[in-house]
């Protein structure tokens, strides 16, 4: 692989700084599927310590590290037997510590992902709890009830998981445990003082060995209230999600992470935290709060189609909202969950004409299977490097997930005995899951995985992968590597405080808007193009046309 002379400064000064967070551009590293160092064709440390220098070149200011702990994979790792070690198969504590030298070597940040909803059905907790029996203090770390009718056959209530299927899973002596997502993810009871004495154990255990801060996966899940009486799932669906729902965004979760904080406050400088949660944005700031996690994924621009008039009523109130809980705000287009945004772009919009919403996450009806999508891989891509040079002149944090800085798209037709999501197993079959995003990221343009490992790639690349490697657009100016290098680079010269101002353009697809340093973000949605004020352009999402800003693209300016 050709690897550019980096000749940034490593950013000393940022290994004290407590708002780092603030308005950093984070690189998301699905573990598994970015680099192979030992060929086995699972991504692993040893890999992703390698590649340091592709991310200082690159130049993001954090990394936010997806599972990487032991696993069966039932759920990519997000099914976890142990909280405090490294799976065997991507390295060791020790070459944990390695990355976490190379990376602050480098002037980059660590967060690593925290899985607090359930462990995994192979965690020692749930192996006692199976081995013990009913109302054992074993059992209590989970959420265990006696399944109803006679020997208790039938599951204690009809709910299905997020994942397809029921929510309960029998045991065999007339109970049931309950699991949100995959059988393999037992939720754990947070009322449980064990439980959450463990996690700040957990918490401790990564901060001392350096980690700068924890995006929390499910945040909004792990307060429950069941009683013994469980309520339907259509009762379920009448209660509002207004703090009292028994299952999800309780306001009691809170008092964990107002503990969590506790912690975080012990370090110099404090441990940072992003909250995944999905709630309604008026109950997001909760979460950010500076009492409890700090900050929140905000996803509503990942949701939004292309479109103006969508992205200037979300950046506004997202703005406002982060505002209000002194946090800043989060932007995401894509991650491990969802179809990558070139792809999306590519589609027909999410909302029709009449403005209803089709898909939740543009995932099933885009790429359901039987459907033949009309993706147009150009117009996706230009969409996508417009919309994320918007992204990354905006105020807050930009969640960056690998291969979007290669404009890589989805791959929507693996092979059904490569799927490994448990989406597709569950739906069964009929939703393909996200694999399509988790495909291992192509280095060479040649070679058993593009330069992932040296042998074939856990996933199947296909054969077009080749044409989006690291190799091929290290060294062309035009790539769609280099507008995020070029980018990320000009963000950390111009990017000071968090102030925004709107400039109004006249045209309903046009975007402008201001921050200090004289920097203008311009981007034109439609398809004509349009005047540019008068400036230094700075960088552009694709070329400019007779001096005009062509449709899909982004300009910045110094004006
Ligand atoms: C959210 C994670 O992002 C997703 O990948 C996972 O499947 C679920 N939480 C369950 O842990």
């Amino acid at each position: 692989m050709t690897e550019v002379m980096d000749t940034r400064l490593t950013p000393d000064e940022s290994a004290s700084d407590a708002t780092w967070w603030r308005q950093a551009a984070v690189y998301q590293i699905y573990p598994r599927a970015f680099a192979d160092a030992n060929g086995d064709g699972l991504g692993d440390l040893p890999g992703i310590t390698e590649r340091v220098p592709y991310l200082r070149r690159l130049g993001v200011d954090a990394v936010w590290l997806s599972p990487f702990y032991p696993s069966a994979l039932a759920d990519g790792g997000y099914d976890v037997d142990d909280y405090r070690d490294v799976d065997p198969r991507l390295g060791t504590l020790e070459d944990f510590d390695a990355l976490v030298a190379a990376l602050h070597g480098a002037g980059i940040k660590l967060i690593v992902d925290l899985v607090p909803n359930h462990t995994s059905d192979r965690h020692p907790w749930f192996q006692e709890a199976l081995a013990s029996p009913k109302g054992s203090p074993a059992r209590d770390r989970y959420i265990f009830r006696d399944g109803k009718g006679p020997d208790g056959a039938e599951p204690p209530a009809d709910w299905p998981s997020t994942f397809g299927g029921p929510a309960w899973e029998p045991v065999g002596d007339g109970q049931w445990y309950m699991h949100h997502f995959a059988t393999e993810q037992p939720d754990l009871n947070w009322k449980n003082p064990e439980v959450r004495a463990d996690f700040l154990h957990t918490l401790r255990f990564w901060s001392d060995r350096g980690v700068d801060g924890f995006r929390v996966d499910v945040a909004h899940g792990l307060a429950k209230d069941l009683g013994d009486e469980l309520p339907s799932q259509a009762e379920l669906d009448a209660m509002p999600w207004d703090g009292n729902h028994p299952l999800w965004d309780r306001d009691e979760v809170h008092e964990i992470y107002a503990e969590w904080r506790g912690v975080f406050n012990s370090y110099d400088p404090p441990r940072t935290a992003v909250a995944e949660a999905w709630v309604a944005a008026d109950r997001r700031a909760r979460y950010a709060s500076a009492e409890g996690l700090g900050q929140a994924f905000n996803f509503d621009l990942l949701e939004a189609d292309f479109d103006a008039a969508q992205f200037r009523e979300i950046i506004t109130f997202n703005l406002e909202l982060a505002a209000s809980s002194g946090s800043s705000t989060t932007w995401v287009f894509s991650n491990h969950d969802v179809v990558r945004h070139a792809t999306r772009y590519g589609l027909p919009p999410r909302r029709t004409a009449d403005g209803e919403v089709r898909e939740k996450q543009g995932k099933k009806w885009l790429l359901a299977r039987g459907a033949a999508p009309a993706l147009d891989r150009e117009l996706g891509l230009r969409r996508a490097r417009a919309a994320s040079l918007l992204e990354l002149a905006l105020p807050g944090s930009s969640y960056l997930y690998q291969g979007e800085e290669l404009g890589l798209h989805e791959v929507p037709d693996l092979p059904d005995e490569a799927r490994q999501d448990p989406t597709f197993f569950r739906s069964p079959g009929v939703d393909v899951g996200r694999d399509g995003c988790r495909v291992p990221l192509p280095w060479t343009r040649e070679g058993a995985s593009f330069g992932f490992g040296s042998g074939p790639a856990d996933l199947p690349q296909p054969d077009w992968f080749g044409d989006y490697a690291v190799e091929v657009q290290d060294g062309d100016p035009g790539s769609t590597l280099n507008l995020y290098r070029r980018a990320l680079e000009l963000r950390r010269e111009l990017q000071t405080d968090e102030e925004m101002v709107w400039v109004e353009t006249g045209r309903d697809d046009v975007l402008a808007f201001r921050r200090p340093n004289g920097w203008l973000n311009v981007t034109a949605f439609g398809d004509e193009p349009v005047d540019l004020p008068a400036g230094e352009v700075l960088l552009t999402s694709a070329p400019l046309e007779d001096g005009k800003l062509p449709g899909a693209t982004t300009a910045w300016l110094r004006a």
